[in-house]
């Protein structure tokens, strides 16, 4: 049985997925609109990842007794000035999800809840992935700065993207 705390924690998570894939959906719609083929298709698999997150939060409470209870998702925003500041929001919110993983596992160990810690540990795993894809392509859009020739490559190599 969860305790009351982690049960609320864990349904924020929920609401921080699901805003995570709201926030990625919103950046591929607006490269769709600026005709970006490549780093749309790329943003919109990274959005269906996010919801894969979120139903293994949803699962996970309802396996340990608990009730999901879903809160309303923050609009996101829907412009950015070019691909290196939306991939750099990108980048930053990866971080804070960071914070809130280990914020939950704080919690988990404090409580000696072994089976969330458990669980926890692929998000751990999963975060630096996360982390690491988005830096990778802050650095090379750092590098592309304003060239047009390196940025149509960039978008191509993102849209062979096929998973998640
Ligand atoms: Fe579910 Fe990208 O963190």
């Amino acid at each position: 049985m969860l305790s009351r705390i982690l049960e609320e924690e864990l349904n924020k998570q929920v609401n921080e997925e699901l805003f995570s894939a709201y926030v990625y959906f919103a950046m591929s719609a607006y490269f769709d609109s600026e005709n970006w083929k490549g780093f749309a298709k790329w943003l919109r698999i990274q959005a269906l990842e996010e919801l894969t997150h979120a139903d293994k939060f949803y699962n996970f409470i309802i396996d340990r007794g608990g009730k999901v209870e879903l809160l309303p998702v923050e609009k996101p925003p829907k412009d950015w000035k070019n691909a290196l500041e939306a991939f750099e929001e990108g980048l930053r919110h990866e971080q804070h999800i960071t914070q809130r993983i280990n914020h939950l596992m704080d919690i988990a160990v404090k409580e000696r809840d072994y089976a969330t810690q458990s669980m926890l540990k692929w998000f751990v795993d999963e975060q630096v992935e996360e982390e690491a894809n988005f830096s990778e392509i802050v650095a090379k859009l750092r590098l592309a700065e304003d060239s047009p020739r390196a940025l149509f490559y960039l978008d191509h190599e993102l849209g062979k993207r096929d998973k998640s």
